[in-house]
C-alpha cells in the first residue's frame, strides 16, 4: 500500500516506519524542514530504541521518505494516517487546531479519494467532523472514508508494542475502509478488533484512564501501608496474580506523568463534563497523582529536616525510563519546589539533560555521571527507574554523599540489599531504613 503519514513526532515517526517495515510504501510529512533533513538522512529526532536502525534499513530500501510536501506525498496515496499532536488547552479539553490544519490541507491537496485513518487521541466525535472538514475544503469534491485507528505505544518500547500489541482497533462507519485497514496491518500478527468511530475513539480515552486509575490507586494503598506498616511491592504483586486485576501498572511511585495520561485523563473529565456527566473517580485520579510528586518533597524534608542551603542530588529527570521526554514529567514540579526551598540542585539522566534544561528551573548543574550527582550530596532524590540506577552498587551512596540518604521516588532496590549498607532509605509504601547512624556498615 502507498501510505501518507501526516506528523512525525513519537505517533507518526513510529507509526510510519514500522509500516514501512512491513513492506508498504511510506511517506512522512512534516512541518519542520530541518526535522526532515535530519530523517531522511537516517537520523532520528527522537529517542526510541530500535527506530533508528528500522529507519536506515527502509530508507535504504527505498520503501520510507520524508517531505515537508503534502502534494508530492499525495501524489499516489492509497491511504493517509493523520498523526499530529492534540495538546492540552489551559481548561483541559484537546486542542484540535493541528487535527484541523492538516485535515483542511488534505481536502485542498488530495488528488484522489482515499482513506483517511486517524491515529492521534481525539475527543468522541472528532472523526465524524474530520472527515466532513476533509470534504468541504476538497477542490474536486473528493469523498473520502475515515477510520480511527487509535495508538497504545508506550514511550521507550514504542517499536517493541508496534509488533506486539495486545489489539488493534479499527473504528469505521465503512466495512471497505475497515478491511483495507486489516489488510494493512495484517503482518503485524496481533488480533484486530473493529467498533464503529466513536467507540474507537472512547477506547483509547478509557484505556489511558483506566491504566492512569490503577496507578493512582496503587498510589494510594502505598500511603496507607506506610501508615500500618505494609509493603507496597508486595501488596501490589499478591493483588496482581489474580488474573482479573493483573500485575501491571501497580508500580507505586511518583505518579504517572508523560505525553499521554495526564492530557487524557484531563481531556476524558471535559468531555464527560461536555455531556452533564461528572466524573467523579477520574478527577480523583488527577488529583491523587498531584499530591503524590509533592510526598517527596515532604519525605526529603522529613530525612533532612531544612531543606534550604542542602546539596539535592536528583537522579533521573525523563517521565520515564528510555526515553528523553520531558513532558509532565515529576522532575518538574520536584525541582521547582526545592529550588523554591532554597535547595542547591544537582541532577543527572542519561540522555533527558537537553530537554531536562528547557523545562527545569535554572540555576541547576548538570552531572554527566550518575557518581558526579551523588559526589558530596546531603540527600539523593531518585525520580526514574532508568537500569543504571536500579543496577549501581549501593556502596557508591555511602562512599561519595556527603551523608547517606536516599529517597527513593520508584522503590528501585529491595529493601533487603539497602540493609546490608549505612544508608538512611526512604522510599514509597515501605518501610524506612535508617541505617546511616552505624559507624559501621553490614557489608
Ligand atoms: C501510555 C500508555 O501506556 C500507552 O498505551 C499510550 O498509548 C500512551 O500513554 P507512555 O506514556 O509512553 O504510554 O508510558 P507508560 O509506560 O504507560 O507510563 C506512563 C507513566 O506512568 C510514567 O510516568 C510511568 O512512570 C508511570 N507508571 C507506569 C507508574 O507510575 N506505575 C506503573 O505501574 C506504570
Amino acid at each position: 500500500m502507498r501510505i501518507a503519514v501526516i506528523g512525525a513526532g513519537y505517533v507518526g515517526l513510529v507509526t510510519g516506519v514500522c509500516l514501512a517495515e512491513i513492506g508498504h510504501r511510506v511517506t512522512c510529512i512534516d512541518v519542520d524542514r530541518e526535522k526532515v533533513a535530519m530523517m531522511t538522512k537516517g537520523y532520528s529526532p527522537i529517542y526510541e530504541p530500535g527506530l533508528e536502525e528500522m529507519m536506515r534499513r527502509n530508507l535504504q530500501k527505498g520503501r520510507l521518505n520524508f517531505t515537508t510536501s503534502y502534494h508530492e506525498a499525495f501524489k499516489e496515496v492509497e491511504v493517509i494516517y493523520l498523526a499530529v499532536g492534540t495538546p492540552q488547552l489551559p481548561d483541559g479539553t484537546a486542542d484540535l487546531q493541528y487535527i484541523e490544519q492538516a485535515a483542511s490541507t488534505i481536502g485542498t491537496s488530495l488528488q484522489k479519494e482515499c482513506i483517511v485513518v486517524t491515529k492521534s487521541t481525539v475527543p468522541v466525535g472528532t472523526n465524524v467532523r474530520i472527515k466532513a472538514l476533509i470534504e468541504e475544503k476538497s477542490m474536486h469534491k473528493m469523498k473520502i472514508d475515515i477510520v480511527s485507528n487509535p495508538e497504545f505505544l508506550r514511550e521507550g518500547s514504542a517499536v517493541y508494542d508496534t509488533f506486539h500489541g495486545d489489539r488493534i482497533v479499527i473504528g469505521s462507519e465503512n466495512q471497505e475502509a475497515a478491511e483495507v485497514l486489516e489488510r494493512i496491518n495484517q503482518p503485524f500478527h496481533i488480533p484486530i478488533y473493529h467498533t464503529d468511530l466513536n467507540s474507537a475513539e472512547m477506547i483509547k480515552y478509557a484505556s489511558n484512564a483506566f491504566l492512569a486509575t490503577k496507578i493512582s490507586f496503587i498510589n494510594e494503598i502505598s500511603a496507607i501501608c506506610e501508615k500500618v506498616g505494609a509493603n507496597v511491592d508486595d501488596v501490589a504483586c499478591g493483588m496482581g496474580k489474580d488474573r482479573r486485576i493483573g500485575e501491571q501498572f501497580l508500580k507505586a511511585g511518583i505518579g504517572y506523568g508523560g505525553s499521554c495520561f495526564p492530557k487524557d485523563t484531563n481531556a476524558l473529565v471535559q468531555l464527560a463534563g461536555n455531556n452533564q456527566h461528572n466524573f467523579k473517580l477520574l478527577q480523583s485520579v488527577i488529583e491523587v497523582n498531584h499530591s503524590q510528586q509533592m510526598k517527596l518533597i515532604e519525605k526529603t524534608q522529613e530525612a533532612v529536616g531544612e531543606i534550604q542551603g542542602k546539596k539535592v542530588a536528583l537522579l533521573g529527570l525523563a517521565f520515564k525510563p528510555n526515553t528523553d521526554d520531558m513532558r509532565e514529567a515529576a522532575s518538574i514540579p520536584i525541582a521547582h519546589a526545592l529550588k523554591e526551598r532554597g535547595a542547591e540542585i544537582v541532577a543527572y539522566d542519561p540522555i533527558a539533560i537537553q530537554n531536562a534544561k528547557q523545562h527545569l528551573p535554572p540555576g541547576i548543574r548538570y552531572e554527566e555521571s550518575l557518581i558526579n550527582a551523588l559526589a558530596g550530596a546531603d540527600v539523593a532524590l531518585i525520580l526514574t527507574e532508568w537500569n543504571e540506577i536500579k543496577k549501581l552498587d549501593l556502596s557508591h551512596y555511602v562512599k561519595w554523599m556527603a551523608s547517606p540518604i536516599v529517597i527513593d521516588g520508584r522503590n528501585c532496590y529491595p529493601l533487603d540489599e539497602i540493609k546490608k549498607y549505612s544508608i538512611h532509605y526512604v522510599s514509597i509504601g515501605r518501610p524506612t531504613i535508617n541505617r546511616k547512624c552505624l559507624s559501621v556498615s553490614v557489608h
